[in-house]
């Protein structure tokens, strides 16, 4: 069974909630609530995609759109169902759908030492531009850098 993607709305939040909460590890606090989620949702030229195998869905992408520039706001898939190519497939995905909706250029904020992450989106043709310093708030008070990456989408 291969990967397909379909267009999140309202109603997948809950789902994507679920799979962002089992997704992230909440000691780096990268991940988001429902809430912020849903919110997010909301807010114009913002949209989610979700990786379903055969109807199940085992993972999302979370992307805006501002003028000519995009940015990848979140991608988890659910640890059983990593390391088959949905990762990649996601931020593919998400690419080529902000390149349709006008994006030339796509950003992301990766916590550093997330090496997955990074190796995936450096295979992605994703590259370094920046560091913002204690970006995220671990659950035990530590705070974690980001690494901004950004991509041409001509
Ligand atoms: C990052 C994540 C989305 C990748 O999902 P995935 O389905 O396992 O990804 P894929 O199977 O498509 O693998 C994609 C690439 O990741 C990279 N990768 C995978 N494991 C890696 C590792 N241990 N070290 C470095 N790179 C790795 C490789 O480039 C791999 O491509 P390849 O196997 O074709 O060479 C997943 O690990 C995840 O949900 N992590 C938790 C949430 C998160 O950190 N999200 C990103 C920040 S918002």
């Amino acid at each position: 069974m291969t990967f397909r993607l379909a267009l999140a709305g309202p109603r997948d939040v809950p789902r994507m909630g679920q799979i962002m909460e089992a997704a992230f590890d909440p000691r780096f606090g990268e991940a988001w609530n429902s809430v912020q989620l849903g919110g997010a949702m909301a807010i114009a030229d913002t949209w989610g995609q979700i990786g379903l195998e055969d109807d199940d869905p085992y993972g999302f992408s979370l992307t805006r759109r501002v003028i000519d520039e995009a940015e990848l706001m979140l991608v988890a898939v659910l640890p059983r169902e990593r390391g088959r190519g949905l990762g990649r497939r996601l931020v593919e995905g998400a690419m080529q759908k902000a390149r349709q909706r006008g994006a030339h250029k796509i950003f992301l904020e990766v916590r550093d030492g997330n090496a997955t992450a990074l190796g995936l989106y450096e295979s992605l043709g994703f590259s370094i531009a920046g560091r913002r310093q204690n970006y995220y708030n671990g659950a035990a008070g530590e705070r974690f850098d980001a690494i901004t990456m950004r991509r041409d989408l001509a």
